[in-house]
């Protein structure tokens, strides 16, 4: 079933996040259509929600698969957050939504896994594509793209995701309403992105650690020059990961440079 536009528009209690929202039914993918949304003068609170993606986009250049009816395919516009780094800001933010969404309408709690996907049971129920439009003006905008998956089936993904995604669906054994979903994640979204301009960044990192279940874990992570192993030992709020590998030194990886991160079960 397509999405209920009315019932969205109607049960939002925001005052900025989703202030316009653009209903599609078919979209490549929702991050470009809002980059093309600020090319044409679009900015903060812009929501962009589609029932199907057909090159929906994920981190590492990856395909997103987002089929119709069945999940909560969505890009929101937002200015720069924070002093620093406005990207990894973003990115915390809205993990923070995406979980405290969830488990507030179903009791189960999501894990963060560094640096931004949103696992539950091991398998990835969700993830953020968070991406910067710089114009000649030195302005900025920022893209968060999330995607999470809602009511797909097991047979409902491609072979190759059956062992490593998962859906709420699955989980809670239950159909969902998407649009309850994504009210949550938006309500959340507004609250943590104006704790962000009350310079509460640093509140917001602690919360998004409390969900991040990869210190103390074995982990292979690849960049595109070399691979690093060793045991997550912690992130700082600037999005690095502190790594201790076996020589017991520690090794400081980048979330931006990364490609694939492995956990081994201990
Ligand atoms: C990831 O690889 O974990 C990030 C996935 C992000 C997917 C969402 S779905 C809505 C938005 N539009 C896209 O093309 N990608 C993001």
């Amino acid at each position: 079933m397509f999405l209920n536009e009315k019932s969205i528009k109607e049960d939002l209690v925001t005052n900025i996040i989703g202030k316009k929202i653009f209903f599609l039914e078919k979209v490549d993918s929702t991050n470009t259509y809002a980059r093309k949304l600020v090319q044409r003068g679009f900015g903060e609170g812009i929501v962009v929600i589609a029932d199907h993606q057909t090159k929906g986009r994920g981190r590492f250049g990856k395909k997103w698969h987002s089929p119709p009816g069945t999940g909560a395919w969505m890009s929101v516009i937002l200015n720069p957050v924070g002093s620093k780094d406005s990207l990894i800001n973003i990115n915390y933010i809205c993990a923070l939504s995406v979980v405290e969404a969830i488990y507030n309408l179903t009791y189960v709690k999501g894990e963060i896994k560094w640096p931004n996907d949103i696992l539950i049971n091991k398998k990835k129920v969700g993830g953020i594509l968070s991406e910067l439009v710089k114009f000649e003006d030195k302005k900025e905008f920022m893209i968060a793209g999330i995607g999470i998956n809602i009511n797909q089936s097991y047979d409902d993904f491609p072979s190759d995701l059956r062992e490593i995604a998962t859906s709420l669906k699955i989980i809670c054994g239950i159909e969902l309403v998407r649009e309850e979903i994504i009210i949550n994640i938006l309500q959340f979204l507004e609250k943590y992105y104006l704790l962000s301009f009350e310079n509460r960044t640093d509140v917001i990192f602690k919360e998004w650690l409390k969900w991040c279940t990869t210190i103390g874990k074995k982990i292979r992570i690849a960049t595109s020059e070399k691979y690093f192993e060793g045991v997550a030992e912690s992130i700082k709020p600037d999005g690095k990961l502190l790594l201790r590998n076996s020589l017991n030194e520690i090794k400081e990886v980048t979330p931006g440079d990364i490609i694939q991160v492995i956990e081994y079960i201990n």
